[in-house]
């Protein structure tokens, strides 16, 4: 059974990281979708909230027979010590320009040192996402813009709920 973790802030989940768990979903038997609790990035969503979105979203995207397979939770800490936990083999990120990859090798390297038996596995995420990111997101919601076409359904409503306050 190939066990992976896929980490991040998802601040919130947009469809370019719904697209990276599709995905790994075909190269994995199983995902856990991890969310990191205290991020160096001040997250605005609450960490629950967020975990909530990502489920919702899993279930509305890719169905109720992916959904099984994914398990969506949330994390302080090491990533590679939640791995270890998990009995993953293997941590997922999606790279969606040559711009990530600087940032995402450095955090690969560092990860292996720390835990030589566990590897990075990089998603290209597809060429129609690799233009969203979360925090162009969170700024377009906040000033009321149209975000339907960057972030799962289940996102766009909950960020609407927030923004009408
Ligand atoms: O979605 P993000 O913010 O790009 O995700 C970054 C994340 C969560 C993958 C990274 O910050 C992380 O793994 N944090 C957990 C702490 C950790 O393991 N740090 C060592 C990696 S060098």
């Amino acid at each position: 059974m190939r066990l992976a973790i896929y980490p991040g802030s998802f601040d919130p989940i947009t469809r370019g990281h719904v697209d990276v768990i599709a995905r790994a979903t075909g190269v994995f038997d199983e995902l856990v979708v991890a969310v990191l609790v205290n991020t160096r990035k001040a997250p605005s969503i609450e960490v629950a909230e967020r975990a909530q979105m990502i489920r919702e979203a899993i279930e509305e995207e890719l169905g109720p027979e992916a959904a099984a397979a994914i398990d969506v939770v949330t994390f302080e800490g090491l990533t590679v010590d939640l791995a270890r936990q998990r009995g993953a083999t293997s941590i997922v990120r999606g790279l969606r320009a040559l711009s990530d990859f600087e940032n995402e090798l450095a955090i690969a390297h560092l990860n292996r040192k720390l835990a030589p038996d566990i590897d990075t596995v990089f998603f290209p995420t597809g060429i129609e996402h690799a233009y969203l990111s979360s925090s162009l997101v969170r700024e377009i919601a906040a000033f009321g813009g149209d975000v339907s076409a960057m972030v799962p359904d289940a996102v766009a409503r909950r960020l609407r709920e927030h923004h009408r306050g």
